[in-house]
């Protein structure tokens, strides 16, 4: 295949380092990718002070490999990020640590094992069909919009079988709110206070997470009356916390991790999807290859889970543009005691800082870093690799407990529609990724479609 040459859309890059001071005003405070400099896709390792606390910034393989795995439980979660979180999140597990963690991590591993995830393979895969037959008449979709509406049903549908109420466009709508309220850099998390955080969005994003958590408390309720629960992830984790913990405890564990697969488990998926699409449509050898590879596995007639292990080009495809556009840029860490990363010091209460947007994008670990192209991570590339350099799912003991979940999801929704569809990029639209809590392009990203011939026969 000859090689690529599209490089896909990023903000601007700025010639020197964003004052801190800025970080917290217009723009800057919503959009955590506009503030970098191009000299920062070079460094190793960074230096700031954020007021008072200082801020190391890390894009070194082996020191990130150090952070997430080597001395993990020198780093964890930052009070800050936590204090953000925690109103919404409480004691989930993206939330708890130590022995809390430890237990809830437990408990939960057997939801989401390869065997475990394929018997959600089928929604995926319907979810997606019932999409592109929505599409027949249209020439124009907005790729963001259609894919947050996929994945939504999908994690509606695995969590609540599609509970009218929680699969509603209405808790979807809520869901957003409560992300977008995340995304704000606020003083008032930074300094403990709160009730600082008056603006639109924070005090929409607290009326989004009241209203989720009485909608998922009622659920809560009427399924543990249920004498014959659906297997869906909702009963497994009812099954999993009330073998272990008394039904209040319980009761509350659920909600969290509810709340939290809920906010987590769709948003990021269908950023992924997006990207894919947007790339592929700057692309389109490699779309008609990955679309044609999309059509024999579908005509294979074998299960929805087989057929993703029938799509090893598309995973490379959507693992590329996961590395240009990794759906949670940013991950936090603190140091709960001295040591050293690339040569530096690191005291004792610093924050540490790994951007998988900055290291998915550096020139000393990536040829050609900015543009899109799926042989980096052809076999041959995988195992030439630094194991630390690529990390859109994060990594160590604290990796994304869904990532086999969204890989599929991810795969059957893309193979569905390129299979019907070729994708290209409206010339008439300006593509922007900003990113707040996660990477979703602003003002949608309209593409034109046209359909395939369609190819042999389907599995159920
Ligand atoms: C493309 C899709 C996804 C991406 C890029 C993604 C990314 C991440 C990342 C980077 C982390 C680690 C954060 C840290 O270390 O601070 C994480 C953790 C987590 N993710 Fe995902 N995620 C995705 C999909 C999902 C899905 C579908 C679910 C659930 C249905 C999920 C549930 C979680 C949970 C529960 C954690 C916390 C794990 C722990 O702390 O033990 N994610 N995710």
């Amino acid at each position: 295949m000859p090689a690529t040459s599209f490089e896909p859309a990023q903000p601007p890059r700025r010639a020197t380092p964003l004052p801190i001071w800025r970080m917290f005003t217009g723009e800057y405070a919503t959009n955590m990718l506009l503030g970098w400099d191009d000299p920062a896709f070079d460094d190793l390792y960074r230096y700031r002070r954020i007021v008072t606390l200082p801020y190391h910034v890390v894009a070194d393989p082996d020191a990130i490999g150090r952070i997430f795995l080597d001395n993990v439980d020198n780093y964890p979660k930052p009070p800050l990020v936590l204090r953000m979180l925690s109103p919404v999140l409480r004691e989930s597990l993206f939330t708890a640590h130590g022995a809390d963690w430890k237990d809830q991590r437990r408990l939960m591993a057997p939801i989401f094992t390869p065997h475990a995830v394929a018997q959600f393979a089928p929604i995926f895969a319907q979810v997606a069909r019932k999409a592109a037959d929505r599409w027949a008449n249209a020439d124009r979709i907005d790729v963001s919009d259609e894919a947050t509406r996929a994945t939504f049903e999908v994690i509606s549908r695995a969590l609540f079988s599609g509970d009218a109420a929680l699969g509603s466009d209405e808790a979807g709508e809520h869901i957003l709110a409560v992300l977008t309220a995340l995304g704000e850099y606020r003083l008032g998390v930074i300094f403990g206070m709160p009730w600082l955080d008056q603006s639109k969005v924070a005090r929409r994003g607290r009326v989004s997470q009241r209203h989720l958590r009485r909608e998922l408390k009622d659920f809560i309720r009427r399924r543990q009356g249920d004498p014959a629960p659906p297997q869906d992830f909702m009963g497994r984790l009812i099954e999993a916390f009330s073998a272990q913990h008394p039904p209040d405890r319980a009761a509350a564990l659920i909600l969290d991790n509810a709340l939290l697969f809920f906010v987590a488990g769709h948003e990021t998926t269908s950023n992924a999807v997006t990207w894919s699409l947007y790339c592929l449509g700057g692309e389109p050898n490699v779309q008609e290859r990955a679309a044609h590879e999309a059509q024999a596995a579908l005509a294979a007639g074998v299960s929805p889970a087989e057929t993703v292990a029938r799509l090893p080009y598309l995973r490379q495809v959507l693992e590329e543009a996961m590395r240009l556009y990794p759906s949670v840029p940013r991950i936090d860490r603190v140091a709960l005691a001295d040591d050293e990363l690339c040569g530096h010091r690191i005291r004792k209460g610093d924050m540490v800082s790994v951007w998988p947007w900055q290291v998915h994008r550096h020139r000393q670990l990536w040829a050609n870093p900015d543009r899109f192209d799926p042989e980096n991570f052809s076999a041959d590339a995988k195992a030439r690799r630094h194991r630390f350099q690529y990390l859109p799912f994060g990594a160590g003991p604290r990796v994304c407990i869904g990532a086999t979940f969204a890989l599929n999801e991810g795969l059957l929704i893309l193979a569905e529609w390129l299979a019907r569809y070729r994708f290209r990029l409206d010339p008439e639209h300006v593509v922007a990724p900003p990113a707040s809590v996660t990477l979703r392009p602003k003002g949608g990203l309209p593409m034109l479609i046209e359909p395939r011939e369609r190819v042999g026969r389907r599995a159920a």
